[in-house]
């Protein structure tokens, strides 16, 4: 028998899905009025200071954007800012979530969503990652040049919502060579070393074993993090540009280096977290 009812969306509208348009609706709202501003930067674990780069003139926290709030851990506030640089406005993203919060990929890439349906046409993610090989040592920071997801979860898997992107999207040059090429100028300008490598993706929360760390470095890649990459699939799907910059807070090549631990991390993205606010402020003067 034929039936009027609209089709049984339930199957194909994901919770994150839906929680799109409310968590736009809420952004848009505590961000007043004026376009979007150009650039979003994401400041990972123990880069709060980048809050310090400008003026901050407007402030949500997660928990009030739907399907961001909570999963808070130390080291992430959780905080969505608006902030003016000189004449430049960007949005600084204090906090982000992370699949080994066992939320889905799709959730970790929500405010990357909310971003590309608000224009914002580019945007930086910083991470704290572990350096694989002697060449990255903690203190450093690395471009990311590209990655290798080894997450074993993709943000567009499940139905495709061809208003956000393709389907099939490519991603042999996921990272933006013309704002890695700024972030490289400012870097120089600045007098800011900066490495660059290969970033490898893992859900954590586990860090890597010897043998993990051994064979990440024989892949190719230069660190391992826990986030960033759900983000730039979610990103590039929607036609961003990326760029991520690593900062190295603990080494896997190290020997004599003893175990890694949360709060090494921390304390070292702290420490180094000034040069990393400094080189994104050189960034955001350039565009
Ligand atoms: N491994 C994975 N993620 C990390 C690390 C690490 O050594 N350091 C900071 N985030």
């Amino acid at each position: 028998m034929a039936s009027n009812n609209p089709p049984n969306t339930s199957t194909r509208i994901s919770p994150e899905d839906a929680n799109l348009e409310a968590a736009i609706a809420s952004v848009q709202a505590a961000m007043g009025d004026g376009p979007s501003p150009g650039l979003a930067v994401v400041a990972g674990s123990g880069l709060g200071g980048l809050a310090a780069i400008g003026r901050v003139r407007a402030e949500l926290g997660f928990d009030a954007i739907p399907g961001l709030g909570t999963g808070a851990v130390e080291g992430h506030a959780g905080r969505w800012l608006l902030i003016e640089v000189g004449a430049a406005r960007v949005f600084v993203l204090l906090g982000r979530r992370h699949l080994y919060e066992g939320i889905s990929p799709r959730a970790a890439a929500l405010a990357i969503r909310v971003l590309a349906r608000l224009d914002v046409g580019r945007v930086v993610l910083t991470n704290a990652a572990g350096g694989l090989t002697r060449r990255l040592a903690p203190g450093d920071l690395m471009l990311v040049t590209d990655h290798i997801n080894l997450m074993f979860a993709n943000p567009l898997l499940g139905p495709n919502d061809e208003r956000l992107g393709p389907r099939f999207p490519d991603m042999s040059r996921p990272y933006s060579p013309a704002l890695c090429g700024l972030i490289r100028e400012a870097a120089r300008e600045r007098g800011i070393p900066l490495k660059e490598g290969v970033y490898a993706a893992v859900s954590g929360p586990t860090y890597e074993t010897r043998a993990e760390a051994a064979m990440l470095a024989r892949l190719g890649a230069g660190a391992a993090g826990m986030s960033t990459v759900p983000e730039v699939l979610a990103a590039r799907h929607a036609g961003l540009e990326v760029a991520a910059v690593s900062l190295i807070t603990n080494t896997h090549a190290d020997p004599r280096h003893g175990p890694t631990t949360h709060e090494e991390v921390l304390e070292s993205a702290r420490r180094s977290g000034d040069r990393l606010a400094e080189l994104v402020r050189a960034v955001i003067e350039r565009i």
